[in-house]
């Protein structure tokens, strides 16, 4: 069920209505609801009842927020990080540093070194060279490093090109047709426990079909290094279901997922790994804006909000679709462009869309931004960068505070020589 429903004319999260958090912390905000995320996050582990050993690791890129995390740890996820901050956030939230997976194509030594140090649970290589400088800090260190080879299994995943990483022209994953010998090699070093394989072709798939060829193709690859004898133990299937943004999206459930997972894999015999960002978080989260003008324009008005391209940039970025609608709604509708106040032509979130009548004072939501919202967003044209609240039932707090350019200009300073 969604946890963002109308209740006596206006729109609530969980039992909190919005208008109360816009009067106490202003716009824009984005406002999550802590049983969405727990419902999305049990019927992910619930989908996967039929599968295996297995672990999930919460994609962190999609929200980092420490709420988040934490709340999604004491569901029991682990984290999928990408970067030194993430594994810091990951930590801070209470993540055992086991139950975290290192992921990304631009790991710098520095945090191999602070990867290492924590004691991660495995570290997903993405080229040869990666695995042998990986294997020789860990040995200086009198360690041994959990690894596994991530492979591009040249799969389309039929979604934007901008968030597809499985076609062999993308940066991710070695060549899947070269990871036998590359797995050979590292194998051989000291310092580096290479114990299986990681595959991830893409965010926002509304098909099964291309993660389960690229499934297919994994476990092709599992048997030949098997056959060449090497130890397999770990299978890191990635992230990439995706979520309804629109109404006549259908995406795959949880359930879907698991039992096409539980087909593929049944004779694998390895622990699996899942990194769904996105699937629990997207639709746990809402940005909410004040409008600001409603402006005439050629064709249809203007409704000029508070929220910009710089608070959510997947429209900028990806021309995605987000639902937006009124927190009072009358019933009347009006055809009409949504736009920022960012001075850029590519800061609007809608155009010529039926949505709810709005009128300049009014509260709005956009909708399903729970996942790559807040994380992604910026302080372009030195505007704050937008605080975060979690809700739950009736309560509401502030989870990451609005950042002000006079802030960010603390940090700033004019060298003497231009006094
Ligand atoms: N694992 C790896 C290695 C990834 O690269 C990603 C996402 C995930 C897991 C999580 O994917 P998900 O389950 O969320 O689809 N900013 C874009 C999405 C970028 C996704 C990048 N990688 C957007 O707003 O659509």
């Amino acid at each position: 069920m969604s946890h963002f429903e109308v209740i006596g004319g206006t729109l609530h999260a969980e039992n909190v209505p919005l208008a109360r958090i816009a009067e106490a912390i202003g716009t824009p905000v984005y406002v999550y609801s802590t049983e969405a995320f727990r419902e999305a996050a049990r019927a992910f582990r619930k989908g996967l009842e039929p599968v295996g050993r297995h672990h999930v690791a919460f994609a962190v890129k999609a929200n980092p927020n420490l709420a988040v995390l934490r709340l999604l740890a004491n569901e029991g996820f682990g984290a999928d990080v990408v970067s030194g901050g993430e594994l810091s956030r990951a930590l801070a939230a209470g993540i055992p540093a086991k139950d975290v997976v290192f992921s990304g194509v631009g790991k710098t030594r520095k945090e191999l070194h602070q990867a290492l140090d924590a004691g991660i649970g495995q570290f997903n290589l993405e080229l040869e060279e990666e695995g042998v400088v990986l294997a020789e800090i860990a040995h200086s260190k009198g360690m041994v490093a959990p690894a596994a080879l991530r492979v591009n299994p040249d799969v389309d995943a039929g979604t934007h090109e901008k968030i597809s990483t499985g076609k062999a022209e993308n940066k991710f994953g070695l060549p899947i047709d070269q990871a036998p010998a590359i797995f050979d090699r590292l194998a051989k070093l000291e310092g580096i426990n290479l114990r299986g394989v990681a595959v991830h072709i893409g965010s926002q798939l509304l098909s099964l079909a291309p993660l389960e060829a690229a499934f297919e193709r994994v476990g092709k690859l599992v048997a030949e290094l098997r056959a060449a004898g090497h130890t397999i133990t770990h299978v890191d299937l990635g992230g990439g279901l995706g979520v309804a943004y629109k109404p006549e999206d259908v995406p795959p459930t949880s359930a879907a997922f698991g039992e096409m997972v539980a087909r593929v894999t049944k004779d694998w015999d390895v622990e699996l790994m899942f990194e769904p960002g996105r699937h629990i978080s997207a639709n746990a989260g809402v940005l909410l804006t004040e409008v600001l003008w409603v402006k005439p324009g050629v064709t249809n008005p203007w409704v000029v909000v508070d929220a910009a391209m710089n608070d959510l940039q997947r429209v900028a970025l990806y021309d995605a679709y987000h639902g937006f609608a009124s927190v009072t709604p009358s019933g009347e509708t009006m055809v009409a462009n949504v736009c920022g106040p960012v001075c850029e032509s590519s800061d609007v979130f809608l155009k010529n869309r039926e949505i709810d009548a709005l009128k300049s004072g009014d509260l709005a939501v956009l909708q399903s931004a729970g996942a790559y919202g807040a994380t992604m967003a910026s302080t372009y044209n030195s505007r704050a960068l937008v605080p975060e609240v979690l809700v739950s039932g009736e309560r509401f707090e502030l989870v990451a505070g609005r950042i002000t350019a006079e802030t960010i200009m603390g940090e700033e300073q004019v060298p003497d020589w231009l006094k």
